[in-house]
This record gives C-alpha cells, structure tokens and sequence, in this order.
C-alpha cells in the first residue's frame, strides 16, 4: 500500500517558494499553480520521484509527462527546437503552450518521457510558478495535479481533495486564471500539429505560423497516450454529462453560456460559464463548475452548445472526454 503522506498547504509567497523548490530538489511532490491549471511537480532527472508522482496519480499507464522550464533558454536544453518551434516558443512563452520537441536525452529522466525519444516542454507563465523553477534549478515535470481520469485542479482546494495523503506540499496562489491546460503542438515534423486543443486558441498560432496547422496523427490524452483517435474519458465528472442538450431531464443539472435556459424540467443546480459569452472566462470557469454541478442529488449534467472559436475549441474538447462512455 502507498503510504500516507502529511500535505503541507503552503501560501505562495518567499518563503513557500523556496519550501516548495527544496521538495522539488529533495525528490518530493508538490502541486504548483500554473496559469492553466495546478501541477504536480517532481524533478523530471529524477526517476524515482517521477515513479512515486505516477503512483500518487494513479496512471494506469506510464504516460510522457511535460518538462518544465522557466525560461527559452532552459528549454533549449531539454530538447532540440527546429527554427518553427523557436519562432513559436519566442511568439508565446511564457504562456499556456506546450512544445513537443526531439528530447535532449540525458537532460530528462526516460521514465518522465515514457521511453519516447521526444519531449514535451513548456515555460508556464505563472510568476510563481516561474519563480519555483528558477529556484529548483532543473526541468521539473508536472502533469494536472489531479488523480487520474479525474476533472483537472484550477484552485490548490481541488488538488487537496484529490492528493491529501499522497503528496509532499500543495502551493497555493489562488484559482488558475487559464483554467484549462496548455495547447500542445507537435514539433517534431514539418508542419507542427495540434496534439491538444487548450489554453492557447488555434488563431493565434496560425497567424504566427502564417499557414494552418497539420492535422495530427494521434491526439495527446492523459490515459490513453498514443492512442490514435482514441477518445477516452477523462476529464470526468461522477455523473454522466449530456453535451448539446436541447431541453433538461429530471434531476439534471443546466451548464450553461451567456445567460441561455433551456425548456423542460427546472435544473436542480445551475452555472453559466460566463454570463457575458466571453469564451476565455468560460475556460477559467470550467473545472470548477463541473465540480460544483457533480454533487448529491444531481443525476446528470445537461451542457449548452457552445462557439467553437478561439478557447471554445478546448472548452468542447474537454467537454466532449466528460461525455464519453466509461
Ligand atoms: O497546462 C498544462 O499543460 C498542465 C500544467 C500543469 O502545465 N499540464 C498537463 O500535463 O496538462 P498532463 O500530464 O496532464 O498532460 C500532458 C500531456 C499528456 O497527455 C501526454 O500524453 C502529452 O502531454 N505528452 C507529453 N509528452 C509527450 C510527447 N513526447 N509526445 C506527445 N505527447 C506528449
Ligand atoms: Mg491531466
């Protein structure tokens, strides 16, 4: 049996910082905010706080995690950027985007990248996260600090009711601002690929490219990786979720968008992602509000349609794995 583990929740000023970067150089685990939802952090050199992070996840499968770094500068030494993923790290780091690159192979341990000869690399734009990366001095990896299969963590409140026990520290900052994960892109071919919708909307790449993105050969999942097409649920709450529902069942509650209600029987709770149909509050609201709808005395959740533009492309991809069989 794992063994339980006191969890510290520590506010994220000088000294949480450093408490949180000494468990990060010790081999510890500590949840970190980032811009697009908590991280569980280890040092990603080392392989046996990355075996003990897969465990305190609970990954069924050894799955690649992404690297962090605080700056371009580190991360040119953790893979190599060909001059496409350069022009898009300078266009959109630190930001909520993540880069699969060819791995510099001894700057990771190969257990933090499954094996691959790849690597996922990303320069958060969270000032305290930046700030526990400097201070860790090395790539730290950090995959949603959530149990898998469930809803990603946007408060340090969502990690502890997921990894209490499990982990060194939490380092709370607030609610994510993001509020979903990073858009990762594939780098290692001729035409980068979106390997998942996320915080960085699809427009602003391509206008930087000046081209499309490629399609890609698999999409990226937490649970199922490299699994073409495989679309597995996750991200998901105890519930079932019904995705463009056009009127409400009994017991269901109403996720809503811009102030819409739906005919049928009176929903037994209600959010609405923004109020004002701006689609990049509704991303920050997300996690939090399927959260709060996946309580007693819900029997389903009932989704609006929602625009497809801009952050909406990963709101309705998260969406879509909350709705998947499982
Ligand atoms: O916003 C984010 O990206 C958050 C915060 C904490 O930074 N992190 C995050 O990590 O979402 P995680 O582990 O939940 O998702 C990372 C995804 C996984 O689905 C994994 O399969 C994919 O990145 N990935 C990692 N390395 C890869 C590689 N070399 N090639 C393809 N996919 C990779
Ligand atoms: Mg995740």
């Amino acid at each position: 049996a794992t063994p339980i583990i006191a969890t510290r929740l520590v506010p994220a000023d000088e000294d949480g910082i450093a408490e949180t970067a000494q468990v990060l150089r010790e081999g510890g685990l500590a949840a970190i905010p980032t811009e697009t939802v908590y991280g569980l952090a280890c040092d990603a050199t080392d392989p046996h706080a990355v075996a003990k992070l897969y465990a305190a996840k609970g990954r069924p499968s050894f799955n690649p995690l992404i690297a962090h770094v605080p700056d371009i500068e580190a991360a040119l030494k953790v893979g190599r950027f060909s001059p496409t993923a350069t022009a898009l790290a300078q266009a959109f780091w630190p930001g909520p985007l993540t880069l699969v690159v060819p791995a510099i192979e001894e700057a990771t341990s190969p257990l933090a990248r499954a094996g691959l000869a790849s690597v996922a690399v990303r320069v958060p734009a969270h000032k305290v996260a930046r700030a526990v990366l400097k201070a860790a001095g090395r790539p730290i990896a950090a995959p949603s600090a959530n149990r898998s299969g469930h809803v990603s963590p946007t408060t340090a409140g969502h990690v502890m009711a997921d990894l209490l026990g499990a982990i060194d520290l939490v380092l709370d900052a607030g609610p994510a601002p993001v509020g979903v994960e990073s858009t990762i892109l594939d780098c290692t071919g001729e035409v980068p690929a979106m390997l998942r919708p996320g915080g960085l909307a699809r427009e602003d790449i391509e206008a930087v490219l000046g081209h499309p993105l490629a399609l890609p050969e698999r999409v990226t999942d937490e649970e199922t990786p490299q699994a073409p097409g495989m679309l597995a649920s996750h991200y998901a709450p105890s519930v079932p979720v019904r995705l463009q529902a056009g009127e409400l069942h009994e017991g269901e509650a109403l996720l809503t968008f811009a102030g819409r209600a739906l005919h049928g029987t009176p929903p037994v709770r209600t959010r609405d992602l923004s109020p004002v149909g701006d689609l990049v509050e509704a991303a920050a609201n997300l996690y939090a509000y399927l959260r709060e709808l996946d309580a007693p005395g819900v029997a389903g959740i009932a989704v609006v349609e929602l625009p497809s533009q801009g952050l909406g492309e990963a709101i309705a991809d998260r969406l879509r794995r909350a709705a998947a069989p499982r």
